[in-house]
């Protein structure tokens, strides 16, 4: 597998370890249910992006089963995060938003689902710190505009829209200057609040 998969290496990193200096999403070590579910999504038109989309379009779910797995099982380490270029304000702004959300609009903490030091969940929620802060920002503006879409109801598409753009501003800036040391493995599904503030489609009913 580690041999196929050297085509993705161009993009995602050697071993799919693509650091924040860039686009490109890291995908080692992401739970293996969210990384299925990803491919499934770019196969099926739920996520839009050329060589991607044309990279799994013929491949089986057995495959991009296999695949997931094996990018899963990847357990290595992730480069220091780049230091902070924003104001004290807007990282306090955007930590705020990420650890507490904002009950009055029905914004769930991040960390409800992501998990608390935001390393994802299994079986199916992706970490959210050690990405590029340029793809985070695509993410979520890709939600808010319908060209990114998961399975309904789709929490995040709502998650999205809820999120004003000084907030997604600061939320990005702050996750994108986390710290990447130490242990950053998705937590287990009992680790977060049960049931989760909001239901989500991918992670089954
Ligand atoms: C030409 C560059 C390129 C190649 C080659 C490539 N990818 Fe991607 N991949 C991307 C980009 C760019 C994104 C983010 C797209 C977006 O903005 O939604 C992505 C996203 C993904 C995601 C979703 C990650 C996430 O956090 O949601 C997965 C999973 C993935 N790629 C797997 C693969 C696999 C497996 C291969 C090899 C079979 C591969 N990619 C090859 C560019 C590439
Ligand atoms: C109710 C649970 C829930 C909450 C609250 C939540 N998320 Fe998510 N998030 C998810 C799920 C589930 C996914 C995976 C969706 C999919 O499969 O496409 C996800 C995916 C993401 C991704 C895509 C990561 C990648 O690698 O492409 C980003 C970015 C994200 N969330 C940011 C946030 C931010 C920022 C907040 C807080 C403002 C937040 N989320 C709150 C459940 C949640």
């Amino acid at each position: 597998m580690a041999i196929r998969m050297m085509a993705c290496t161009v993009c995602h990193g050697p071993q799919g370890r693509a650091t924040q200096a860039g686009y490109f999403p890291r995908i080692a070590g992401k739970p293996a249910g969210y990384l299925f579910n990803q491919l499934v999504h770019f196969r099926d038109g739920r996520r839009h992006h050329a060589a991607m989309v044309d990279l799994v379009q013929h491949m089986s779910d057995a495959y991009l089963r296999d695949i997931a797995a094996h990018f899963a099982a990847l357990d290595l380490p992730y480069a220091a995060a780049p230091p902070a270029g924003a104001s004290a304000a807007v990282l306090v702004a955007g930590r705020h938003l990420v650890e507490q959300g904002d009950a009055a609009r029905n914004l769930p903490p991040c960390t409800a689902c992501h998990g608390p030091r935001m390393t994802g969940a299994l079986p199916a929620i992706p970490g959210l710190v050690g990405l590029p802060r340029d793809y985070l920002l695509a993410q979520l503006g890709a939600w808010r505009h319908g060209e990114r879409r998961a399975a309904l109801p789709d929490c995040m598409a709502q998650v999205a829209q809820r999120l004003r753009p000084d907030e997604v501003e600061a939320v990005t800036l702050w996750l994108a200057t986390q710290p990447t040391q130490g242990d950053m493995k998705p937590v287990p599904a009992t680790a977060l609040p049960q049931p989760l503030p909001m239901r989500c489609g991918d992670l089954g009913p």
